[in-house]
Parts: C-alpha cells; structure tokens; sequence
C-alpha cells in the first residue's frame, strides 16, 4: 500500500438518445473535460470520505459512525471497498473536482470510478478494465437500482460512444475529428430520474403509438447526430440538438427551467442546444465552437450555473 494514491475520472453528457434509449432506441453519451479526481491517504479513524465540494458544506463520511443524511454515499463507498477487496482500511478518501452532484452529469458514475481508481491504486493493484466496469456497476447500483451502464462505460473509457440496450454489442465507439466544444449550465432538479423515467412511461401507456413515433424520430435523430459527430460538423450538430430538445420537450420531460437554458444559450449564440439527462431541470448543453465566455456569461447572469468544456 502506498501513503498517498490518487484516483480520477471524467463526467459525461448524453449527446442524444435519453428517454428513448428506456425503449430500445439508440443513444450517444460522451466523457467530459471536467470531472472528479480522488486521493486516498491513512487515516486511523477510516474509512473516512471527504467530499468538500458536495452538499450545503462538505460531506464527510465515516464508516464507523453512519450519518443518516448521507447513508447513500456511505453504503456506496463501502461497495467500492468490498470490489476492491480492502475490508474496511484504515484509509481516508478526499473526493474534489468540478461535477456537481444529481444534475445528470455522471456524478454518480464519476464517483464510482474514480474512488475505485484511487482504492486500486492505494491497495497496489490496478483494476482490469472489465473488473473496473463491473465494480463501478455494483457502486452506481447503490444510487441508481438498474443503471442502464452507459454512464459507467463512458466514464471509465473515456471516449464517446453509442450505446443500445438488447443489441449486439451494446456499445460501440463513435470516432470524433476533434473534441466537440460545449457549454454545460445546470439547475436544481425536480424530482428524481426515476420519477421523470416513470412519468413518461404512464403517458406513453396512456398513447403509445404517439410516444412510439417520437422515440423513433429521437432514434433518427441520434443517427444523423452520430454523422454529424463523425464528420465534426458543428452546424449540424447543433440543429440535431435543437430537433431532440424539442422531442423531449414533447415527451414533456423539459420544464421552464430547461426552457430558459436552451434559450438563453441559443440567443446568446450557441448554434443549438438541448436538455441532457433526464430533465425536468438539470443540465442542457449546448454546442458553441466561438465564443463560449458570452454563452457562460448570459447562462450565469440568467442566474445558472455554466461551463464551457470539450468532449470526446
Ligand atoms: C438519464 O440520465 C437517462 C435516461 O435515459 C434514463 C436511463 O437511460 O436510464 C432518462
């Protein structure tokens, strides 16, 4: 074991594709610049885990002595320990980086591997990359119930890749020319994935011819978003955004919050944007290859939060 290991990984964005990807449709998610980064160091009272930069303070997380408000994180890190097959070392992980917690930017997934990295890299023995993909499972299935695995998949590999739930193979790179610039903004959420996920199946069930011929024009739309990937064509890219934005709008999983984001990024000169996610508020991106400072700035005067970052 060594004093001081050290862990990272990515965020993600999905491209295009979520919601419909629950019905068989195809999607495309993506690794971002920004990401979480994790160090483990001894600590006599451990296993301890410092997340400064989450919740209204910080987060620390001793195994020893649970704290109800972050029983999640708490069962989550003891997941990873068990994959790692450390017990319960005296080790305190720190958690840090600029992904902020339960918008639909891959926190969850992020987490998973980048403390599992750092506990690989603290017991002295890396994972291989499919016992990463199945330890980072076990840890995101503490939050999440039945991750579909795009999110983990992206994260720990890296790149950008289309994902299809029962096809064979499930996943499969897309090759990008170059990085494709982005701007995030991000709010408050309104509800849970879960909900959201299950608010959409009851009107599908409700009118599922309807709902069927829009996930089949979001698959369409992943396709040509896919082309447009390929060839690093930012224009097109950006209306494809704009076409699945308003899908999902029409699925009705976009609220005012989204509305607001997509707008303001698109007046202030962003060539389309879309919600990313599971919506009802989290996060949107939106493709902006000039000036992203102008895009960050009118997201944040309109009081969101904003980045701008690269993928792929
Ligand atoms: C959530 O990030 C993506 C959804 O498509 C749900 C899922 O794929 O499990 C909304």
């Amino acid at each position: 074991m060594s004093n001081l290991a050290a862990g990272a990984a990515p965020g993600k964005v999905i491209l295009f594709g979520e919601h419909a990807v629950v019905y068989g449709r195809p999607a495309v998610a993506a690794a971002l610049e920004h990401g979480l980064g994790a160090s483990a160091e001894p600590d006599d009272e451990g296993p301890t885990l410092r997340i400064p930069g989450w919740g209204k303070s910080g987060m620390v997380v001793r195994l020893a002595a649970p704290n109800k408000a972050f029983d999640a994180i708490a069962r989550a890190y003891a997941a990873a320990l068990d994959a790692a097959e450390l017990g319960r070392p005296p080790v305190c992980l720190t958690l840090d980086g600029e992904l902020p917690l339960g918008v639909g930017l891959g926190s969850s997934a992020a987490f998973a591997v980048a403390i599992l990295r750092a506990l690989a890299d603290f017991r002295g023995r890396p994972f291989s990359p499919a016992e990463l993909l199945e330890a980072a499972a076990t840890v995101e299935t503490v939050f999440h119930g039945t991750p579909s695995g795009l999110d983990h998949t992206v994260v720990a590999d890296g790149g950008c890749l289309r994902f299809q739930k029962d096809a064979e193979p499930a996943f499969t790179p897309v090759k990008l020319p170059a990085p494709v610039p982005l701007v995030v903004a991000w709010t408050l959420r309104q509800g849970s994935t879960r909900d959201v996920v299950a608010g959409l199946r009851a009107r599908r069930d409700a009118h599922p011819a309807a709902y069927d011929r829009l996930f089949d024009l979001m698959a369409q739309t992943a396709e040509a978003g896919i082309a447009a990937l390929e060839a690093g064509d930012h224009a097109a890219l950006g209306a494809l955004f704009d076409i699945n934005h308003g899908l999902l709008n029409a699925c009705g999983v976009s609220n005012l919050e989204n509305e607001r984001m997509v707008r303001v990024a698109r007046d202030a000169g962003a060539l389309g944007a879309k919600l990313t996610g599971a919506g009802m508020g989290g996060a949107v991106i939106a493709v902006v290859p000039e000036r992203p400072a102008r895009v960050v700035g009118a997201l944040r005067d309109a009081g969101f939060s904003a980045f701008a970052t690269r993928v792929g």
